[in-house]
């Protein structure tokens, strides 16, 4: 891959894509473009061909997509699963009709069986169904690496899924509507702290099993893919190591440098007690992440703080 390849980053203001373009950055490649979705509506399958046509990318990476928890799944499933197939199924067939020849598709681990066996090996995709909370956008997501998948078989073209497995790091969502767990925490800890090493109340019995990996892992397995041509259609992406939830929320105690107390709310659900992808296929082509639990919680715990002013004001 040349360092002057036209590269097309979709959904480079996010958690994801922000992170895959700093990454690339830093490995001096210089023709990146985006587009924030005010400029481009991924949803609109003209205004993607047109864009495709006068900027002409040579590569595609996808890491626009309508992301949510559990409530926003549960109360707009149509918008799940109806504009996540828009979004990509513009990208990918656009990208399919303009002659770009490689397309790195970003999923997530959700695309697996809620009762799989454990750890989550890819050739589980589609083997019994879905967890029901967000089966909407697991649908789509499907839908994507099929897509994908087929272009691979019937064009010869380096198109390619990856699944990552819980993300976190800097730019991550820091609502406690609409985060995950470990933003949610860094969070609550942090308030706690200031209110006096206030007790923190989390959810449930704190014996669920969790996997995360730092987004700038995940940027590098994207460039890993980028400059390799990987032999399958479909790759996880993770650590292959998991702790319980009780583990991480004493992690995050001792980065933040909560005092007080951890009250676990055992009325609340759990959910599954164990969710680890298995990531043989990529260690076995010789990626892995570098950035440990520990050392990536203190990296968005100093973003959190640098950028508290901003994210509070327009997040909640
Ligand atoms: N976060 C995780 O833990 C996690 C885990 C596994 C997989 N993933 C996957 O990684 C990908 C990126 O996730 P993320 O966490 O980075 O999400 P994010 O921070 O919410 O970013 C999503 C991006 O998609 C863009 N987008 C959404 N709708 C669009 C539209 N109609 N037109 C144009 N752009 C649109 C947004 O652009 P604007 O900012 O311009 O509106 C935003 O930058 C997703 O496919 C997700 O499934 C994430």
């Amino acid at each position: 891959m040349n360092k002057d390849t036209k590269i097309y980053i979709a959904g480079h203001r996010g958690m994801v894509g922000s992170a895959v373009w700093r990454t690339l950055e830093k490995k001096g490649y210089t023709n990146l473009i985006g587009r924030s979705s005010k400029e481009l509506d991924l949803k609109n399958q003209e205004a993607v061909l047109d864009f495709y046509h006068i900027e002409k990318p040579e590569v595609v990476i996808d890491a626009a997509a309508k992301v949510g928890g559990i409530l926003a799944n549960n109360n707009f499933p149509y918008q799940f699963l109806m504009e996540n197939m828009q979004i990509q199924n513009n990208l990918i067939d656009s990208a399919l009709k303009s002659g770009i020849d490689k397309f790195i598709f970003l999923g997530s681990s959700c695309i697996y069986p809620k009762f799989a066996p454990q750890p989550l090996k890819e050739e589980y995709l589609l083997t019994d169904s879905l967890e029901p909370t967000n089966e909407w956008y697991a649908i789509a997501k499907i839908t994507g690496v099929k897509a994908c998948q087929a272009i691979r078989k019937q064009f010869q073209k380096d198109y390619v899924s990856l699944m990552p497995t819980n993300l976190y790091g800097t730019h991550d969502n820091f609502d406690l509507k609409s985060s995950h767990v470990l933003p949610a925490m860094i969070r609550k800890f942090h308030e706690a702290k200031n209110n006096n090493h206030s007790d923190v109340v989390l959810w449930g019995s704190g014996t669920p099993m969790r996997e995360f990996l730092f987004v700038d892992d995940m940027a590098e397995a994207v460039v890993y893919a980028l400059e390799n041509k990987l032999p399958e259609y479909l790759y996880n992406i993770g650590t292959g190591e998991d702790l319980t939830i009780k583990e991480l929320a004493e992690t995050i105690q001792e980065v933040t440098g909560h005092q007080g107390t951890i009250v676990w709310d055992a009325d609340k659900p759990d959910g599954t007690p164990r969710k680890l992808m298995d990531i043989s296929k990529m260690h076995n082509l010789g990626w892995k992440h570098k950035v440990d639990l520990k050392q990536g919680i203190e990296k968005t715990y100093t973003w959190f703080l640098e950028n508290i002013e901003n994210f509070k004001e327009v997040k909640l």
